[in-house]
């Protein structure tokens, strides 16, 4: 029986070690992920400094980046974790903001690649989607953010504690937090131009990350959110295929669906994308219904 017990409590303890060295590496494994860096050289766009290219600049914004940066773009706390915090930043030229220290070539590399200034992954930060910017589009959304009045708040560089260094070691918070490491950092997109045709609507669709919740074909998603609920299918196979487009300018404008449903702010920006003009969601529309009918796709 004595004998029994040392071997058991010596195989218990074995297994606690071997966990415990696989939690470490993992963690290890986290580390470095965190710490990678990316070569990205400077990236030369023309920053326009006209009233109207800063007008469609703001225009972007208010629907692709204040949700997480918040109205007056003075970012603050994003996501808190018990095992880590990632703050959106503070990006107006006020102290603590990267208005201040930015040079244009920084803030291409921000937002086209995910990347800062001395080469780190942004993390979270939805640099997949708006990668598919044009120089253009792009060129307006950093005039108006270097025209912001600055607003001072000092922003927290993002930390995780070892349980979160071994999660992001284990590829557990992978896709939808290292967003650098899925972009191309070498090719660049053809670009339609502005109207209300099927290119159009992909190209916004694109930039505005759709494809983050409502999955890589649309066809039905979940965001990297844990918590996050269900995204429909937006394919002629889900319950637009019945939809006219009154009824999806409406969605995306209130929020109220055809069927008189509230989509739920928290999980589905509309309170942002009602700021595209109807032409906007008019191509976005004719692009979703030109997909094929999928079947819907349970997350
Ligand atoms: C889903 C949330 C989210 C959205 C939407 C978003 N961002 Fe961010 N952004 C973040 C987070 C979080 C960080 C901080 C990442 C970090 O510190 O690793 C960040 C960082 C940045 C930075 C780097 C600032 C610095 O000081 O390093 C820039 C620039 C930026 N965002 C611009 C934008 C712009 C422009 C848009 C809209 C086109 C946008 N963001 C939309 C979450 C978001
Ligand atoms: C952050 C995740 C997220 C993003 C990004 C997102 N959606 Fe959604 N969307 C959702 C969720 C979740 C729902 C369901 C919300 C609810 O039921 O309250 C939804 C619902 C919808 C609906 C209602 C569909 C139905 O059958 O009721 C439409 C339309 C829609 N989204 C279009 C879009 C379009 C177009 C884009 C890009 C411009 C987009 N969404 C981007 C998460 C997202």
């Amino acid at each position: 029986m004595k004998k029994f017990l040392k071997w058991f409590g010596i195989s218990v303890g074995g297994l606690f070690a071997l966990i415990a060295i696989v939690f470490f590496v993992m963690a290890l494994k986290g580390s470095a992920s965190l710490s990678r860096k990316f070569d990205i050289s400077d990236e030369q766009i023309p920053i326009p400094t006209d009233a109207e290219s800063i007008a469609r600049g703001e225009h972007w914004v208010k629907a692709e980046c204040i949700g997480c940066h918040g109205d007056d773009l003075s970012g603050g706390p994003f996501v808190e974790f018990p095992f880590g915090y990632i703050d959106a930043k503070n990006l107006t030229p006020g102290k603590g903001g990267a208005g201040t220290e930015f040079i244009d070539q920084d803030w291409v590399r921000a937002i086209r690649h995910g990347v800062n200034p001395e080469g780190h992954g942004l993390l979270v930060m939805p640099a997949t989607a708006f990668w598919y910017f044009n120089d253009e589009d792009l060129g307006a959304i950093i005039a108006y953010l270097k025209s912001l009045p600055p607003v001072d708040k000092e922003t927290r560089e993002p930390n995780f504690n070892l349980l979160g260094k071994a999660l992001i070691g284990f590829g557990m918070l992978d896709k939808g937090v290292l967003i650098a490491k899925y972009i191309d950092h070498e090719t660049r997109p053809v670009a339609p131009s502005a109207l209300v045709s099927i290119d159009y609507g992909n190209y916004l669709v694109n930039v505005s990350g759709c494809v983050d919740c409502h999955g890589p074909t649309l066809a039905g998603g979940k965001s990297a959110d844990p918590t996050a609920k269900a995204a429909p299918n937006l394919t002629p196979g889900g319950e637009l295929g019945i939809w006219k487009e009154e009824d999806f300018i409406k969605a995306l404008r209130t929020g109220v669906t055809s069927t008189g449903r509230q989509l739920d702010p928290a999980q589905m920006p509309w309170e942002h994308y009602k700021y595209f003009s109807d032409d906007e969601m008019k191509a976005i529309f004719l692009y979703l219904q030109s997909l094929p009918k999928l079947e819907t796709i349970a997350p």
